[in-house]
């Protein structure tokens, strides 16, 4: 742990160009909430104080942060009145010795590798600010640094800037390392912008340099700088991240034939040797193991695919779906709640909920349990070794035994005890000669 490291992240922002009521840092990305990846980054760092920077009414925002990073404390910014305010905001949290991480909840990518970076650099040169400069290959809307002999002076808004700087100096990643002891000075140096009525954390720089202390900018990958403003941006750090996603997997022995149509999640686990065919959508909490094929435009989520199994095509695997392993779950089969036991199989158009299939027993095309009344949920249970034939509704609770035969089309309301065969449907009537006879009758009525 580092004893003196304390990080704030900035999430009080409106994000109104998201053009969407929800808070901006709860979209959800690769499985997560936006600012649940800064979180996480922030928890590479084991900071000794963590404080999230949120607008007042920001319950549901708090309620995540609380449940990802317990140990996180929430400062109230109101109102908002900028970057700068808002570190303020987080200010009687802070310990006044040590460095102060300053994180955006609209940074997603930044990794602890880069943070960490930033932080040995400040430490290193003793500066009073570090900041995380990069060079997107479309800069627009980012803070410019102004560097004069390689020294970074101050840093300019897009809007404040002229057309050479803007055209050639770094953008600001807004990622900064604070002196604990000299932020406070810094932060009562601030002035309001009175153009957007905002105090900028960016204007700390020229405050430190003004008095002669020393501050840094330290370059860092583009990618991990992008920040979210829109939609637009949103979908391009999810791309971004969905890339590097798929590339651990390719790295690590999983195979896709085309991984650019695969969305994993970040706390996707899937094992070397597995297959993820083309379409593929893994939501949170997945586990894949060795040899198992997920076939092509299946969706999973809170699942786990045992080794050995098939998915799919066309497979939906919902969250407490558990296949153990060799099962098999084939197209237009949903699964949730339920386990499979090793082997057994629903191969065709089945719904196998809150259930318990054991080893080897085998789910007939179109078998539904029935397991919600309206009221509550019932569970099934369809013992080791059990046939159920096609088009068989299970209605809950219900219980059919090991080693049993269900017939085609029944509608089992009553448990069926172990190697009994079980048959819940109308008795067919065949009436030879009858369909000749009808269809004449029907003719001679329509005058033909
Ligand atoms: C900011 C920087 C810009 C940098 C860019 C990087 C300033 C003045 N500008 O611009 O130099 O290139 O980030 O992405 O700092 N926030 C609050 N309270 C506020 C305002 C913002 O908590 O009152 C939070 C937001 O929720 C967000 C972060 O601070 O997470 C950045 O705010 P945003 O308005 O997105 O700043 P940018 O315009 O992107
Ligand atoms: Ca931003």
């Amino acid at each position: 742990m580092n004893q003196s490291l304390s990080i704030v992240i900035l999430a009080a922002g409106k994000g109104t160009r998201m053009r969407n009521p929800r808070p901006k840092v709860l979209h959800p990305l690769a499985g997560l909430p936006v600012i649940g990846h800064v979180l996480a980054t922030a928890g590479e760092l084991a900071p000794t104080t963590l404080v999230v920077v949120l607008a007042d009414g920001m319950d549901d925002v708090a309620e995540v942060v609380g449940r990802l990073a317990p140990g996180a404390q929430v400062a109230v910014q109101e109102p908002q009145l900028g970057t700068g305010h808002a570190v303020m905001a987080a200010r009687a949290l802070l310990p006044g010795r040590g460095t102060v991480l300053v994180l955006y909840g609209d940074t997603p990518l930044l990794s602890g590798t880069t943070a960490a970076r930033l932080v040995q650099a400040r430490a290193e040169a003793d500066a009073a600010v570090a900041v995380l400069g990069m060079r997107p290959p479309d800069p627009t809307g980012y803070g410019r640094l102004r560097m004069v002999d390689g020294r970074l002076v101050e840093i300019v808004e897009e809007r404040h800037a002229d057309a050479e700087l803007r055209a050639t100096a770094p953008c600001n990643s807004g990622i900064m390392a604070f002196d604990a002891a000299r932020l406070a000075v810094l932060l009562d140096a601030l002035a309001l912008r009175p153009e957007k009525g905002e105090y900028y954390l960016t204007d700390a720089v020229a405050a430190a340099v003004d008095r002669g202390w020393p501050v840094i900018a330290v370059e860092g990958p583009w990618e991990e700088g992008q920040g979210i403003n829109s939609q637009a941006q949103l979908a391009e750090v999810a791309g971004m991240l969905q890339e590097r996603l798929r590339g651990r997997l390719l790295d690590s022995g999983v195979t896709m034939e085309a991984p650019g149509t695969v969305f994993l999640s970040v706390d996707s686990i899937v094992a070397p040797g597995a297959i993820l065919e083309p379409y593929v959508v893994l939501g949170p909490g997945v586990r894949i193991a060795a040899g198992a094929v997920v076939h092509a435009f299946s969706h999973l989520e809170g699942a786990v695919v045992g080794p050995g199994c098939s998915v799919g095509p066309f497979a939906r695997l919902r969250p407490g779906a558990d296949l153990e392993e060799s099962a098999r779950v084939g197209n237009f089969v949903e699964v949730k709640a339920a386990r499979l036991g090793r082997g057994a199989k629903a191969n065709h158009l089945s719904y196998v909920g809150d259930a318990e299939v054991g080893a080897g027993a085998n789910l007939g095309a179109g078998t539904i349990t029935c397991n919600y009344d309206g009221f509550a949920k019932h569970r099934t249970q369809v013992g080791a070794g059990a046939f159920i034939g096609s088009n068989t509704a299970l209605v809950a609770p219900v219980r059919v035994g090991a080693g049993s035969i269900v017939a085609a089309g029944s509608t089992i309301t009553a448990d069926v005890p172990d190697d009994a065969l079980a048959v819940a449907r109308e008795r067919q009537h065949t009436l030879p000669h009858r369909a000749a006879a009808l269809r004449a009758r029907l003719a001679a009525r329509r005058g033909r």
